[in-house]
């Protein structure tokens, strides 16, 4: 499997073999099934290799007619979608598995994810060894988390010997996730980052951020992916237009030296798009 010019990152993943990502691919958030089948066609023209969808996000269709729409070969892309809510438990989520994968019309996702913990609800730990039998059943080529924390991932290395491929979290300039990146990593879990422009937002006008971008002659979401990628990040920004998605994936030719990368860290300032609290936030 090759992604031209995109660097792929290995996913350790339980006693399956490991599973390389590009570490950059296209988010689909808040994008109906006819846009998201013409922008992942789109995406996959320009040289995506990666699409991240969510059950929640009711696109899966979009995604899957955008993959036949492009021509290419199933092993030639990594196709990620998430668990939500409504579904957790062991039987519900083997089941929800099954429907995406209708919906997508695949015999197989390259990453599954428990989109987030929801800790009153109290099924993870359930779900998680759902997802495990989804992954030994070959449905899913790697599984992995979402919006957990250290306590959830310690609830879930005491009832389960595997650990989650990925923890995908919100992450960028503004709230840059030291602990939680450095407590992912020290379990061998790589960090995905979502809402890796914060959204856009008041963060791409910045004056650091367009200091360092004047600097480089990019945009400022190419800083912001730029500094995601050199930190060994994997992100998928969802954007629109023809323009932006080539403009996203054009990060691979500068540096951001020491001196940038301080501008960055100092735009931290703990604001989170929507607010969202992993240990009390619930969306089903
Ligand atoms: N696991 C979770 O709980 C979770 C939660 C939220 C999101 N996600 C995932 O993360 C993905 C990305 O997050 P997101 O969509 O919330 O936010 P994002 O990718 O940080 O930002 C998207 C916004 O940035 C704009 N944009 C994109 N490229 C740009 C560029 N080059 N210059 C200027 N503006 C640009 C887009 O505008 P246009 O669209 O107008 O081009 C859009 O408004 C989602 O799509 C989803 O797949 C996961």
């Amino acid at each position: 499997m090759s992604f031209p010019a995109v660097p792929q990152i290995t996913l350790r993943n339980g006693t399956i073999e490991p599973v390389a990502i590009p570490q950059i691919g296209l988010g689909t958030a808040r994008i109906g099934v006819d846009e998201t089948q013409k922008l992942v066609r789109t995406a996959f023209e320009l040289g995506y290799r990666f699409i991240d969808t969510a059950a929640s996000y009711e696109n899966e269709v979009g995604v899957g007619r955008g993959f036949r729409d492009s021509g290419l070969a199933r092993a030639d892309v990594f196709i990620s979608t998430k668990l939500r809510g409504s579904e957790q438990g062991l039987d519900a989520a083997k089941k929800a598995l099954d429907a995406s994968l209708e919906r997508l019309g695949l015999e197989y996702v390259d990453l599954y994810l428990i989109h987030w913990p929801l800790p009153r609800v109290g099924k993870y730990i359930e779900s998680w060894n759902a997802m495990e039998e989804l992954l030994a059943a070959g449905k899913a080529r790697a599984i992995g988390v979402s919006n957990f924390m250290a306590e959830h991932l310690d609830r879930l290395a005491q009832h389960s010997s595997t650990t989650p491929a990925v923890n995908q979290i919100e992450l960028h300039p503004r709230e840059q996730q030291q602990f939680q990146r450095a407590d992912n990593a020290r379990r061998g879990i790589v960090t995905q980052a979502w809402s890796p422009l914060g959204n856009a937002g008041d963060l791409l006008h910045e004056p650091a951020l367009l200091t360092v971008a004047q600097k480089h002659g990019r945009s400022p979401a190419q800083i912001v992916l730029r500094w995601h990628i050199q930190q060994g990040i994997v992100t998928f920004p969802k954007a629109s237009s023809q323009e932006r998605l080539a403009q996203n994936l054009d990060v691979f030719d500068f540096e951001l030296d020491e001196g940038d990368l301080t501008a960055i860290a100092g735009l931290e300032t703990g604001w989170r798009v929507n607010g969202q609290d992993p240990r009390v936030y619930e969306e089903f």
